[in-house]
């Protein structure tokens, strides 16, 4: 039993991220494929996720699951001597063990928890100043797309969009003001792999300092470790895979460096974008079965891909775990699996991506994704709305695009619905 989070330091960064400590399986698992060399990566990792930060001797009850504390105050042996809480925005006991837990799963030395993504977001973009200058992968969550280019546009910060698979492109955005690089990798909803450790390494050979940020929100710890790729700052809309259960609204953030880490800190506690004790809670038992669940959702995501793309109804499937994929490659060298994302064009027009999507019985049609049930939805009518209609149209965010969450119910269930919902949109004909 480990009564001490061994792996929160750097100092462990080599045996836990790098793809030299993956550790070949025997463990035959047809879905993994090409990632099946991959499986225990990274070694404890279900370990880790159960016991760092949860340790029943920092509780005088012993409590073997970490209790809620609601308390909003501490009380104090003597003004200004305490037991390490003061109020709850500043720091919170049960907040604190899902920070531990995530600073262990992603090979961090700090992590701290956030009210949402987005707080998540603004937070760290409050790291810089007006004047200051944001590169953004072009092909991002709708809603972090609106907040650089509607917000923090508007309050003075030079945001520029670029496509970061071609590292060509970032390179020739960075500008002597460029303080913020901010990359999702696969990206929502196209799919896109950036090769994250190249585009890194490229940022921080034109300036140190700019603090590079991958949204790791659809990867979760499970598959990708962007610090030992060379980010700064790991970040996660929580609310998806991290929790896993679509019942909490959480951001996440994971890093390093002693500096930036006192600076978010600050900034936590001076901007008050904090999550409830409740919803740590909830976020904290999630992750303890996160290995389980990405397992499953890679296992059934490949089904799904796998049958969507050899349908004669379906245009085009992008899911970085098959062949087809323009960056199968990378994604084999750079991540550990696939979620169960699925983005894929279906044949004809707006009507039948419609059909499709209201003749689903077993997937709900709905934003978010990461739970453990399935979801479809539209992304230019639903999460990628808010984005510009001519980036929604360079980006190929069409009418026909659907994209899928696939979620942990049985595989055969979820073909069966995938086809059934199919027949109505392109009745087969007699
Ligand atoms: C990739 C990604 N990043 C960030 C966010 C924002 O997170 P939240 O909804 O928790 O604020 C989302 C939400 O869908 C997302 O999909």
């Amino acid at each position: 039993m480990r009564t001490q989070p061994e792996h929160t330091g750097p100092a462990n960064l080599d045996r836990r991220g790098a793809s030299e400590t993956m550790e070949p399986t025997n463990e035959r698992d047809e879905h993994r494929g090409v990632f099946a060399g991959f499986r225990s990566a990274f070694k404890s990792f279900a370990t880790d996720a159960i016991h760092v930060g949860q340790e029943p001797e920092q509780w005088s009850s012993m409590a073997v699951v970490p209790p809620i504390s609601l308390s909003t105050t501490f009380k104090q042996h003597s003004p200004g001597n305490h037991a390490g809480f003061e109020y709850s925005r500043s720091g919170n006991p049960t907040r604190n063990c899902l920070e531990k837990a995530v600073a262990a799963l992603d090979g961090a030395k700090y992590s701290l928890a956030f009210a949402s993504g987005l707080a998540a977001t603004v937070t760290i973009t409050h790291l810089l100043k007006g004047g200051d200058g944001i590169v953004c992968m072009d092909d991002v969550y709708g809603g972090t797309n609106r907040y650089f280019q509607r917000v923090a546009a508007e309050v003075g910060l030079d945001v520029t969009l670029t496509d970061f698979t071609k590292p060509e492109l970032l390179k020739a955005a960075l500008k002597p003001n460029t303080k913020l690089v901010w990359m999702e990798s696969p990206t929502n909803p196209m799919m896109k792999v950036v090769d994250i450790k190249a585009c890194s390494d490229l940022v921080h050979e034109h300036n140190k300092d700019i603090v590079v940020v991958v949204d790791n929100t659809f990867m979760s710890a499970y598959f990708q470790r962007p610090l030992t790729l060379g980010a700064d700052i790991c970040m996660y809309s929580a609310t998806k895979y991290m929790n896993g259960h679509s019942d909490v609204v959480m951001g996440m953030v994971s890093l390093n460096k002693d500096d930036l880490h006192e600076r978010l800190r600050f900034l936590q506690n001076s901007l008050g974008a904090v999550p409830s004790p409740f919803d740590c809670y909830l976020c904290n038992r999630g992750l303890k079965t996160l290995r389980l669940r990405m397992e499953q959702h890679f296992k059934n995501a490949m089904a799904a891909a796998k049958f969507l793309e050899a349908d004669p109804r379906v245009e085009r499937v992008l899911f970085p775990g098959l062949p087809s994929h323009p960056q199968y490659e990378l994604m084999k060298r750079q991540c550990t699996g696939c979620p169960g994302m699925i983005t894929f064009y279906i044949k004809g027009k707006l009507e039948h991506a419609n059909t499709f999507l209201s003749s689903l019985k077993m997937f709900a049609v709905a934003e978010s994704l990461g739970g453990y049930e399935s979801l479809a939805e539209h992304p230019a009518i639903m999460t990628h709305a808010s984005v510009p209609e001519n980036e929604r149209a360079t980006l190929g965010i069409s009418d026909t695009l659907i994209r899928l969450s696939v979620g942990l119910e049985d595989e055969a269930d979820i073909i069966e619905d995938l086809d059934q919902a199919l027949n109505a949109a392109h009745p087969k004909k007699k």
